[in-house]
């Protein structure tokens, strides 16, 4: 591992060596928000992705009135992301990488008027790992322009509230089924029992994905789970970023990991195909194999891969942080008990959707979401003036602990959502993005 760090390292002197003597000199029509030179930003990074846990802690805002510890994952982001939101007292602050200006901001402004912009202004961002694209290169993640277009028109449909409804009594089995198994446990040991409860709510949502994309539990085989988490680790390691100049050791597991999910899908594709599309069995695929738009098969691959991998690991951690959050506020864990008791397990409890909304809040599954920019001298609120191909990444999970918007920020308080109002919010709460390419 430290050789791969070391690797890397030299790696981006050279480019950057390289970078100064090729590309250099600034352009006075350009104007970024200040922030820390690449090669600091990114040996920040490193360290922080290799070493989170014994870097040293920073002090944290964290409240006093909050109970949840701060050392739990506030402190990886106090080092990184906030850390120059603070060091530069701004809310916007830029890198610059090859003369390519990347602008780091949890300006709601901002947010607004990038996410919202027309589409063809800005555009999801490269995928730099080089795993999504080669999982998912013909989906509606990462297309534009008119093949997004068509493929988002199509798959809105899948998502319609009727569809969405249908799907319920799939979650609901498989939800029973884990408290079936927890309770079991329980009966067996006795007493006190330590549960990974994100493992356990990784199995949960990648299983539901599974049945309704493909009609597959993946917990029956193991190797696909393990498969699919090995691919999710991948692309998160900070040397893949390295992938599209230099082969790396772990490619061919990572292309064998990623060939066998091809492969159970294709199995499927070719199991309904057979079948003259008479499958009647009301999984995504089959929405998709059936639409009259006719699909191709890459573009099907595609997408039951963006589906596996933005439905599961998404709502896992969201299901997580809640579970966790309840469990060191017993007073709110106590109050939504009585009140789904009370409400007779009725699904409509605007504490549980408080409790949701809140976790969103604090640890947003989707903490960055990124936009490149498209069109030389494109000017952000602030007058920022940027030139085409600069990256733009908002921060959500800064962007929602603005205390103008929420007092006391990184207390977990679901009884403010009493009264914050879709006005006050605006584009203060994005958890599932704003504009065209928003999920819900
Ligand atoms: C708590 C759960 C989830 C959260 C917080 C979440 C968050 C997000 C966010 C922020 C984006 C937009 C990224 C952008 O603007 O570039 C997105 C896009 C997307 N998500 Fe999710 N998501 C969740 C669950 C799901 C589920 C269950 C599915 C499907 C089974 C899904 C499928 C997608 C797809 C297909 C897109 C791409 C939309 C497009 O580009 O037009 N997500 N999600």
């Amino acid at each position: 591992m430290i050789l791969e760090i070391l690797f890397g390292i030299i790696i981006w002197l050279t480019f950057i060596y390289f970078k100064s003597s090729l590309f250099g000199g600034k352009n006075n029509d350009y104007k970024v928000p200040n922030g820390p030179s690449f090669i600091v930003w990114f040996i920040n990074y490193l360290y922080n992705y290799y070493y989170p846990s014994s870097s040293s802690s920073t002090s944290t805002s964290i409240s006093s009135s909050s109970s949840y510890s701060s050392s739990f994952s506030e402190q990886s982001s106090e080092r990184t992301i906030l850390k120059w939101f603070r060091d530069y007292n701004q809310d916007s602050y830029s890198s610059s990488f090859f003369g390519r200006a990347m602008i780091f901001t949890k300006n709601a402004e901002i947010c607004k008027s990038v996410l919202t912009a027309p589409v063809g202004d800005y555009e999801k961002p490269p995928d730099s790992s080089g795993v999504l694209i080669r999982l998912a290169r013909n989906s509606i993640l990462m297309t534009e322009g008119k093949q997004w277009q068509k493929q988002r028109d199509i798959i809105a449909c899948a998502f319609s509230n009727t569809k969405v409804r249908s799907m319920e009594s799939t979650m609901q089995s498989f939800t029973l089924e884990t408290i079936h198994t927890l309770k079991q446990k329980e009966g067996k040991e006795g007493q006190k029992m330590t549960i990974d409860i994100h493992q356990l709510m990784t199995t949960l949502t990648f299983d539901i994905i599974g049945i309704l994309s493909i009609g597959q539990k993946f917990s029956d085989h193991g190797t696909t789970s393990t498969n699919f988490h090995f691919i999710l680790d991948e692309m998160i390691r900070p040397i893949r970023r390295l992938s599209s100049y230099i082969p790396l050791p772990s490619d061919k597991a990572l292309n064998l990991s990623i060939k066998q999910l091809e492969l159970i899908i294709q199995n499927e594709i070719d199991k309904s195909n057979n079948n003259n599309n008479n499958n009647n069995q009301d999984t995504l695929l089959n929405y998709l194999l059936n639409h009259p738009s006719n699909l191709n098969n890459q573009e099907i691959m595609s997408n039951i891969m963006t589906f596996l991998l933005a439905g599961h690991e998404t709502s896992a951690n969201l299901l997580t942080f809640t579970l966790y959050l309840l469990s060191v506020h017993q007073e709110i864990q106590n109050d939504l008990f009585n009140s789904i008791n009370n409400n007779n397990n009725n699904n409509d409890n605007d504490l549980l959707e408080w409790v949701i909304l809140e976790t969103l809040r604090l640890f947003p599954p989707a903490p960055m979401i990124g936009r490149t920019v498209m069109n030389d001298g494109t000017v952000l609120p602030g007058d920022w003036k940027l030139r085409k191909d600069s990256l733009i990444l908002i921060s959500v999970y800064a962007l929602h602990r603005n205390e103008k918007v929420y007092p006391s920020p990184n207390q977990f308080n679901p009884y403010r959502w009493k009264t914050l109002n879709q006005s006050t919010l605006n584009s203060n709460f994005i958890p599932f993005s704003s504009g065209s390419r928003i999920y819900y």
